[in-house]
């Protein structure tokens, strides 16, 4: 006999472990970087358009299937559509997105996991000389750093949804929320950090380009952990009293009062650090901001506040992400044991056991991809660049197949379920939504153009990664 589906113990539970998920990488230093790059301002207003115009509609979608179904995501397409094979495909890539997007973000937590190590034992100098990351990500210690993470995530897992992924939840968030807030204010006390904040804020919309606006909806959908089975993991154990539309909202709101706090900790830092920032050299990608550029700026803080404390303002910041990261991966891997679980009728200590060992193994083959290994390092080539193992995993699930993964969820939940089922699930649990503004909004956006903008983004992505032709530019 199985046991009944646990189930979150109350709405601030069930919030706090979905804006654990997320609240991520993806915030605090992802967006930093994104809206300094694309106009501040401009970028802030575009991204806050898109999580509640386009993000919100399908959030809903992916909460209330999982509740309705009460099922992994798999066994939610499956129960749904009765078994056809076609939905059953789409479950099946809402499972398997998830397992290799968290193996990567794995990778980049254990880095996260090393540097917090190596600030708290005093090697903080270390970490700001050049060429340190390059050695870092090439070194044996990152398989001690992996076996620590690894035990934190299965700890907590192996608790189950209550006393694991929501208590952890419960301590890890309000801990990310105070630092942050300590951080930005530390941050805003130095000299010349308000010119930080107006390049940060100052809308500059001569920046907006259709890549802008491509790449404000990408950042927008992976970090409201949006077409990773995440949410219809978490919806599935959600009782019928509970407010969808309530907590959706809810995180959709700190999510991005998290990325957008998080700009107001990296910006002034880099203003203070070198007053003549010309950002056009500030580096595109989140992981040299990170492990590169933030080593220096927190080094150089020991001007004032001396080894001790600039190593303790750097070892709040990669504790402050190494939670946010936490909480991220305890929510992919459980899209994955609870498929193991529903579809195989696993115990969630063989699920998690299996897991550990299959994404260790596809873990540690990625870590070796940035030079230990040649063959994984230089492991293919595609549109004229050279690729690791890495950045295939990356390249396809994370920017390919996540938009996809998002348009046949809203497809399957619009066509294949139906409105009227969706719109009735969406009611229990909350009086007003029948007959709302709301419910009007979602009907109209996810039956005609959220689709349509999810299907560009897709082609686009596979025209630009896999054959080199920008269709943007064409417009
Ligand atoms: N929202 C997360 C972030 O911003 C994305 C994510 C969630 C990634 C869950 C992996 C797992 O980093």
């Amino acid at each position: 006999m199985s046991l009944p589906r646990e189930q979150f113990s109350s709405k601030l539970g069930f919030i706090l472990a979905a804006a654990g998920s997320a609240v991520g990488i993806g915030n605090l230093v992802g967006f930093p970087v994104a809206a300094t790059k694309n106009g501040g301002g401009a970028f802030l207003l575009i991204y806050a358009l898109f999580v509640f115009f386009i993000c919100l509609p399908v959030m809903l979608a992916e909460m209330s299937l999982g509740r309705h179904t009460t099922k992994d995501p798999l066994g939610a397409y499956n129960k749904v559509s009765n078994n056809h094979k076609g939905w059953g495909f789409a479950g099946f890539l809402s499972v398997l997105t998830p397992f290799m997007i968290g193996v990567f973000y794995l990778v980049v937590t254990v880095w996260i996991f090393g540097y917090l190590y190596k600030t708290v034992t005093g090697d903080l100098s270390q970490l700001a000389q050049p060429g340190t990351f390059g050695e870092f990500v090439n070194s044996s210690s990152l398989f001690i750093y992996m076996v620590v993470v690894v035990a934190v995530i299965y700890s907590i897992l192996v608790m189950g949804v209550k006393k694991g992924i929501e208590s952890a939840a419960k301590l890890l968030m309000p801990a990310l929320f105070i630092m942050l807030i300590g951080l930005v204010i530390y941050v805003l006390t130095l000299d010349n950090a308000f010119a930080g904040v107006s390049y940060y804020i100052v809308p500059d919309f001569n920046k907006i380009t259709a890549a802008t606006v491509n790449g404000a909806l990408s950042q927008a959908f992976f970090s409201l952990s949006l077409g990773m089975g995440i949410l219809i993991t978490y919806g599935s154990y959600l009782s019928k009293r509970d407010d969808i539309v309530g907590g959706a909202k809810m995180v959709a709101i700190t999510d991005t009062a998290v990325a957008f706090t998080a700009g107001l900790l990296i910006l002034p830092a880099i203003f203070s650090f070198n007053p003549n920032t010309n950002t056009a050299e500030l580096s595109d990608s989140s992981v040299s901001l990170m492990f590169v550029f933030l080593p220096k700026i927190f080094l150089a803080l020991q001007a004032s506040l001396g080894y001790v404390g600039a190593s303790a303002v750097a070892a709040t910041f990669f504790l402050l992400v190494f939670f946010a990261a936490i909480t991220s991966l305890v929510s992919i891997i459980e899209v994955t044991v609870a498929s193991l679980i529903d579809e195989k009728g696993m115990s969630r200590k063989q699920a998690l056991g299996f897991l550990g060992g299959t994404m260790g193994v596809l873990a540690v083959i990625c870590t070796l991809s940035f030079g230990m290994v040649t063959m994984f390092t230089e492991f293919t080539s595609y549109a004229g660049a050279s690729k690791s193992v890495f950045d295939v995993v990356v390249d396809i699930f994370y920017d390919t197949i996540l938009p996809l993964n998002g348009l046949l969820v809203c497809m399957f939940v619009m066509r294949r379920w139906k409105k009227k089922q969706f719109h009735a699930e969406l009611s229990e649990g909350n009086d007003s939504y029948e007959g709302s503004w709301l419910q009007k909004y979602v009907d109209f956006s996810l039956s005609t153009f959220i689709p349509v903008v999810l299907a560009a983004v897709f082609i686009n992505i596979v025209a630009q990664k896999y054959f080199g032709i920008s269709l943007l530019d064409l417009i």
